[in-house]
């Protein structure tokens, strides 16, 4: 039994604003996506398919040196570029983490625990943290509509884990309601779960799998990368 990875990392990294695709951005001198498959590799999974931006396979596969990983074109959007790895999952996989290229400093402790949860009978499993802000519903001229209850809220990370079964038929779900025309609103693989009625679990995440979408957010993973382990 294989404990097997997706790591999108397709995207084009418009709000990072390199002008070319945010998973080749370099932290450390590594690529975000070769420091993403480390850490899963660190937590325990053992097989890995990396999502690329069409046409850029091989700078990927450069990018990766020679970490053992299979390399597959994505699609325009997140949902689509997971759905575009399944096929290339190990035959004999009883665990599948999906786990963003830009989340490149994810602790293995996140990784393990989010396996061991899924290994422990959980078909859908996703870490979180708490949220540090005060919250409020906004409206359209951007006025303050409520104050929201954060007790019950959680920021969401990934990886996420999943029985293969549950992630093959939330993506399989995905893909109807599309071609029936109608909205995938999930932005996340466990959103696509719940869609099937699947009760999704959560464990502790780590402010170090925060998602680098911006410029801010590079230079922050830079400074962490340059002090040392923490
Ligand atoms: N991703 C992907 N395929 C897409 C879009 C996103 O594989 N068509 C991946 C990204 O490479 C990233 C993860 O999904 O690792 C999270 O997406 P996001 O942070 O939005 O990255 P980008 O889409 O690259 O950034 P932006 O939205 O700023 O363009
Ligand atoms: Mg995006």
């Amino acid at each position: 039994m294989t404990v097997a990875a997706i790591v999108p990392a397709a995207g084009r990294g418009e709000r990072l604003g390199l002008g070319r695709p945010k998973a080749l951005a370099v932290v450390g001198g590594l690529a975000l996506v070769a420091r993403a498959v480390d850490a899963l590799v660190a937590g325990g999974v053992e097989a890995v398919v990396v999502v690329a931006p069409p046409g850029d396979e091989d700078t990927v596969r450069a990018a990766l040196g020679s970490r053992r990983v299979v390399v597959v074109p994505g699609d325009d959007d997140r949902v689509g570029s997971v759905a575009a790895a399944l096929d290339a999952l190990p035959a004999d996989a009883d665990v599948v983490l999906v786990h963003d290229a830009a989340r490149c400093l994810c602790p293995p402790e996140v990784v393990s625990a989010v396996i061991d949860a899924v290994r422990a009978g959980h078909p859908a499993v996703v870490p979180v943290t708490a949220v540090a802000d005060t919250l409020k519903r906004t409206g359209a001229a951007g006025e303050v509509l409520a104050t929201v209850d954060r007790s019950g809220l959680a920021a969401v990370q990934t990886p996420q884990g999943f029985d293969p079964p549950t992630l093959r038929a939330a993506h399989q779900r995905a893909r109807e309601r599309r071609a029936a025309g109608g909205p995938v609103l999930a932005t996340d693989d466990a959103g696509l779960a719940e869609d099937l009625g699947v009760t999704v679990v959560t464990v502790p995440g780590d402010p170090r799998a925060f998602k680098v979408t911006t410029a801010l957010d590079l230079a922050m993973a830079e400074a962490l990368v340059s002090a040392g382990p923490a």
